[in-house]
């Protein structure tokens, strides 16, 4: 062992340059524009697969290619583990709010700041360097890799959803592990256990056929904007209670257990105030913060649109209003029965002046595993030797919805070692990837296999 962790020790600073590289490749899978860097960053993942002495293919989809690699000559008599990770990056807008530009890295420190850098590149590239180092330095690997690299994670893995049936044998395995999600600290390494679902979709209300002087027509008809505001406003109540009936009617209670293991993470609401930049917090009466954006489901608004938006003002009633919406769920709630919920809701609240349409977006189930079998116990005693510290247990808000396909498609748990810290400001500008977590990732990657193989 100490000759892999001298192996990921001596060659950092090849790693860092390696990971600047992979981030400076803008694979933005929202915006078409970046289908090639897409597949240029499909291809660069894939050559490292390949240095790093995997057997690998890249399979062409519908959409952005899928990886695929493997550790050499499969051995049937040891366990196999899938490495699950994505090279698409969020859009980086809005550019001006960056300190230097998103897809030049720039080393501050032990900080590196690039877009898509911690969500996902670093992660899953330190789990690859940690395959490596047990294959470079001539020791066998106690069990079978394969990593599965997609390029649609952020726009809902519409091609890897499709490629997942058909695949099972190739990506046949005892779990899942992923690093596509955080920690608290680097003293507080986490094992996460429970995921938040996600259900999206578009509101739209179109009134007047077109655009309307709003000093001769205003007053006489309802104005759209006006309309969708008062809808989306009765959706919540002062408690942050969300008003639609039977949206809470499945979600899972938090345990003794799990609020126990929750307050284990150090928490100060004046520093959380702070970074978040807000002068008061808001979240659902009863809860602790960790507890509202972890375990509480949500209905969050991300996009509203509506009128002039330009230079100076235009005086108008806009033909439409439109909002893009998504509800965090959280176990058991299931993403088809909120969101037939939330639409008759819509539906019986929408006013006759205006015509109400939605538009479905993509959704994704919440996912729980127990965290206290043999496998996460592995995964907790190789975190602990990994980063030098006592893991914490926890719930997480955001959502990596393929996790329930693994469950379905491979019947295989998913184990979520974070690596992400909480100022590494993803889907923010001035993203970042801390140095000592991709140090500490790798290691514990390495200490990781042997820990799982024996569980
Ligand atoms: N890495 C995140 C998911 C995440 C973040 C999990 C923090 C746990 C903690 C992932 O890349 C992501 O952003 N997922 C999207 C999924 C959505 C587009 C379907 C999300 O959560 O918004
Ligand atoms: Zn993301």
């Amino acid at each position: 062992m100490q000759s892999i962790l001298k192996y990921l020790a001596d060659n950092e600073s090849r790693f860092v340059d390696e990971l600047c590289a992979y981030a400076s490749i803008p694979g933005v899978s929202a915006q078409s524009q970046h289908a090639g860097d897409l597949r240029t960053s499909a291809d660069w993942i894939a050559k490292r697969c390949e240095t790093a002495g995997l057997k690998t293919v890249v399979h062409e989809t519908a959409g952005n290619p899928i990886v695929v690699a493997k550790t050499p000559g499969h051995d049937s008599r040891k366990p196999t583990f899938v490495v699950y990770g994505h090279y698409d990056v969020q859009p980086a807008e809005p550019f001006d709010l960056w300190h230097s530009p998103p897809f030049q890295p720039r080393r501050v420190g032990r900080d590196v700041f690039a877009r898509g850098i911690s969500d996902n590149k670093g992660q899953h590239l330190a789990h690859l360097i940690a395959a490596e180092a047990w294959l470079k330095s001539g020791h066998e690997l106690p069990c079978n890799l394969t990593f599965l690299i997609e390029g649609e994670e952020e726009v809902g893995s519409k091609a890897l959803y499709g490629f997942l049936p058909g695949h099972t044998k190739e990506l046949a395995c005892d779990a899942v592990v992923i690093s596509d999600n955080g920690i608290p600290s680097l003293k507080h390494p986490a094992l996460t256990y429970a995921l938040r679902g996600i259900a999206a979709f578009e509101i739209r209300l179109d009134g007047p056929s077109r655009d309307l002087h709003s000093g001769i027509y205003g007053g006489s008809l309802e104005n759209p904007a006006m309309a969708l505001c008062q809808l989306l406003a009765k959706l919540r109540d002062a408690n942050g209670r969300i008003t639609v009936p039977g949206f809470y009617d499945d979600v899972a209670k938090l345990s003794t257990y799990e609020r126990r293991q929750l307050a284990r993470v150090p928490y100060n609401e004046a520093k959380y105030r702070k970074f978040l930049g807000v002068p008061e917090l808001f979240g659902e009466a009863g809860f602790t913060p960790d507890e509202q954006r972890s375990a509480r489901p949500t209905f969050e608004i991300n996009g509203l649109t509506s009128g002039y938006q330009g230079e100076g003002s235009k005086t108008i009633v806009p033909a439409w209003a439109s909002a893009k919406v998504t509800m965090r769920l959280v176990p058991n709630q299931s993403p088809k029965k909120i969101i037939a919920a939330v639409k008759r809701h819509l539906q019986s609240l929408c006013p006759p002046t205006v015509r109400l349409t939605l538009k479905h977006g993509h959704g994704g189930e919440p996912y729980l595993v127990d965290p206290t079998g043999p496998l996460a116990k592995a995964a907790l005693r190789a975190l602990k030797s990994g980063f030098g510290h006592e893991s914490v247990l926890l719930r997480e808000g955001g959502s990596i919805p393929i996790v329930s396909a693994f469950k379905k498609h491979l019947t295989a748990d998913t184990l979520l070692l974070g690596m992400a810290l909480p100022d590494d400001n993803p889907h923010s500008p001035n993203e970042k990837f801390s140095l000592d977590a991709f140090a500490a990732g790798m290691r514990t990657s390495a200490l990781l296999w042997p820990e799982l193989a024996a569980a």
